[in-house]
């Protein structure tokens, strides 16, 4: 009996030790693949959103940026798989490509988080998707384009984001079947790859080739919708307002907000880059045992020049 006591007090003892000693791996490490850090202002507010919400206690985050890459982006994440990551955070730079690379995640039981941009691996392969609707955005700014013009009125030159990036997929898409629907003119259509100084270039070939025939721009973010305002401004053709070439872009940054205001842009639909807490609620979540959604989408809100205000804009996160 004695001896017996004895041995439970030796596993008491050593239960107790094994308990109180913290595990090496109590912080949570998350492997966040982004696109390009500074690529837009989108994506600049974006990336701050991400650091922020992980810059707590118990998280350590290493950012990987694939410079808009999209080869690079799956070893990012290939090196997250062999540095033995908790948890997985991909903005993808392009929807297609990711089969292989996530099954390797699959196999080492590190959960994929998809923030932002969709894509087109088996949804068994990723756990959840947050972030906004692209074709939903798209369908928005087109209701507009139809409020100003009537069918077969609409010559359009459309700026589309990185091809293949999902946030270009659903704009796109959205704008080709309003261009069907109504009958419009697509003028032109070509990357401007998120940026202001490519997709200048774009519009200043446009406008030498089209002229006055160009009455509205479809830009896929407000940097390229920048880049085109700048071109039209420099041909000293009329931008924006009610008789201008009408502008409809997509971010709805506070700067570009305010060119909404001025009566540049015509139309501004969001797309909330503030996703970070979000993201962390559901990793947090998950480290409680509580499966996020499969989908979960943030709210979408669309500025017009002529209805928008500065107290609208001095309310504006980003
Ligand atoms: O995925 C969101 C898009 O990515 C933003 O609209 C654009 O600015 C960024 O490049």
């Amino acid at each position: 009996m004695k001896k017996f006591l004895v041995v439970l007090l030796v596993i008491a003892v050593v239960s107790m030790v094994f308990v109180s000693c913290p595990k090496k791996s109590d912080v949570i490490t998350i492997g966040f693949a982004q696109c390009k850090v500074d690529e837009s202002d989108w994506r600049i507010a974006n990336t701050r959103s991400v650091l922020a919400a992980f810059d707590v206690e118990g998280y350590r985050l290493i950012l990987a940026d694939s410079n808009n890459d999209a080869a690079k982006q799956i070893a990012d994440v290939q090196g997250f798989i062999d540095q033995e990551v908790d948890y997985i955070i991909l903005a993808a730079v392009s929807e297609s490509g990711w089969d292989t690379v996530l099954r390797n995640a699959d196999r080492a039981g590190i959960p994929v988080i998809l923030m932002d941009r969709t894509i087109t691996a088996p949804e068994e392969l990723w756990t959840a998707w947050f972030g906004g609707s692209f074709k939903n955005e798209g369908i928005r700014a087109v209701e507009w384009i139809e409020s100003r013009f009537a069918a077969g009125q609409a010559n359009i030159v459309h700026l589309q984001g990185q091809l293949g990036a999902s946030a270009q997929v659903g704009r796109t898409e959205a704008l080709m079947e309003g261009i069907a629907r109504n009958n419009w003119t697509l003028l032109g259509q070509q990357t401007g790859d998120w940026g202001t100084d490519p997709a200048k270039a774009v519009m200043t070939s446009w406008i030498r080739q089209f002229g006055n025939r160009i009455n509205c721009v479809y830009a896929e973010n407000d940097n390229m919708a920048l880049g085109a305002i700048q071109a039209l401004q420099e041909a000293g053709i009329n931008v924006g307002g009610a008789n201008g070439v009408a502008i409809v872009t997509f971010d709805a940054n506070k700067w570009s907000l305010d060119l909404t205001l001025a009566g540049t842009v015509n139309a501004n639909v969001e797309c909330n880059p503030l996703l970070g807490p979000g993201v962390f609620e559901i990793i947090s979540n998950m480290q409680n045992g509580i499966m996020p959604a499969k989908r979960s989408t943030v709210d979408m809100e669309s500025f017009y020049w002529d209805s928008i205000t500065q107290e609208m804009i001095d309310a504006r996160a980003y």
